[in-house]
């Protein structure tokens, strides 16, 4: 796990109590039952946690910090990122928002740039990344590689993940290179790729897609991470219906992300399993794509989380406030729920009970808003309401 300074935190050796807090969300609860504290205290000591509760009964500590009666709430999880890239693509956003439709053959532009980008192009472009995502209150930033397509760009891709992302993905089956076959491919995802990139990575993950990689293929190409060690997750239903889904399920998945396109048989596998559906809405925004229905599979008892998919194709947001805004106007969550898949759904789909929640034990990440309220994420979109974060315990802004 990361470094919390690579995001240029402060080391703060002393124990640290966060009065006058507003209404403090803990997540101690189960999601979708509020757990909201007014007037309330935190202790931070040693990264972690150390208490919880009314601020007329808060321990003392070596230092004090006064919310004047702001929000605080657990940092962000952003549970799907792809940070290791060089270049953008802004000229194929503006010509999607022109009416051209979303093809996932943008990926092999940013191929491109990624293989002729040195080590620290790409180093500087995650750090200045995840630096972006902690000052929007991002505590836990999961990244996958998926842009290098060769056993050497995937292995350096996760090595420069690994310096600054808590949760390391190797995303080999992005979609197939330029100039080679897919079978071909699939053994060289499967056989000395995997094999140098799992000593980097904690997760595999496959871009189960038309025009990516299909069942059987993503099936042969989980079995073969899993067998190295990692951990699955999935590309499933972004662009239309398919396997993934079901394969997602059928592997314990910790997530199937996008969901955009489920069947009643999808929602039905999710509910009855572990597997976290993640939806990344700012990719309809950037896609102009329906939106996924969160509502619906809430109702239908299956555990969501939102993550803002950062990458320079289908969505350059870093904001997980603005996935939470988006949640709430064009989804049918609530605040509370949206801002609960940000962060204790988040932790579930990376399978995670460190994270997510704000209660004795727990990793310190925390935030607070210029706000009263966690409402106010929704209530005010685009504005920067995250006034302090500590990821943890050390003190981000
Ligand atoms: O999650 N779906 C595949 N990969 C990314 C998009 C990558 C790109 O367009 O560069 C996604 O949307
Ligand atoms: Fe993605």
């Amino acid at each position: 796990s990361a470094a919390p300074w690579s995001r240029g935190g402060t080391l703060d050796p002393v124990s640290t109590v966060i009065t006058g807090i507003g209404e403090l969300l803990t997540n101690a609860g189960r999601q979708g039952e509020p757990e909201i504290l007014t007037d309330a205290a935190v202790v931070i000591d040693g990264g972690r946690i150390a208490w919880v509760g009314d601020a007329r009964r808060a321990p003392d500590a070596d230092e004090r910090f006064d919310a004047g009666g702001r929000a605080a709430l657990p940092g962000f999880v952003d549970s799907h990122a792809h940070l290791v890239f060089a270049g953008e693509r802004g000229a194929e956003f503006a010509a999607r928002m022109a009416g051209t439709s979303y093809g996932a053959g943008g990926i092999r532009t940013t191929v491109e740039a990624t293989r002729e980008a040195e080590d620290d192009v790409l180093r500087a472009n995650v750090a200045r990344l995840v630096a972006e995502m902690a000052r929007q209150g991002t505590t836990t930033v999961e990244c996958k590689s998926g842009y290098g397509l060769t056993v050497r760009d995937e292995v350096r891709s996760l090595r420069i993940a690994g310096e600054m992302a808590d949760e390391v993905t190797f995303l080999g089956a992005h979609v197939v290179p330029e100039g080679m076959d897919t079978d071909s491919y699939v053994s060289l995802v499967c056989g000395e790729m995997l094999e140098a990139c799992a000593p980097y990575a904690d997760w595999i993950d496959v871009f189960c897609e038309r025009g990516a990689f299909d069942g059987d293929q993503t099936r042969e190409i989980l079995r073969a991470g899993v067998a190295a060690g990692l951990q699955p997750r999935l590309h499933a239903g972004q662009l239309g219906p398919g396997p993934g889904v079901q394969i997602a399920v059928e592997f314990d998945a910790g997530s199937a992300d996008h969901c955009t396109f489920l069947t009643p048989g999808d929602v039905d596998a999710l509910a009855a399993s572990r597997t976290v559906a993640t939806l990344l809405p700012a990719v309809e925004f950037s896609t102009r794509q329906p939106y996924p229905d969160a509502r619906g599979l809430l109702d239908a008892g299956v555990a969501i989380a939102l993550a803002t998919d950062c990458n320079p194709g289908s969505c350059y947001s870093s904001s997980m406030p603005f996935c939470v805004a988006l949640a709430v106007r064009e989804m049918g969550l609530t605040p509370l729920e949206a801002v609960q898949a940000a962060t204790l759904g988040g932790a579930r789909a990376l399978r995670r009970d460190d994270i997510g929640r704000l209660v004795p034990g727990a990793r310190a990440d925390l935030q607070i808003l210029d706000a009263p309220s966690h409402l106010h994420l929704a209530y005010r979109p685009g504005v920067p309401l995250t006034v302090a974060v500590w990821s943890a315990g050390l003190r981000m802004r």
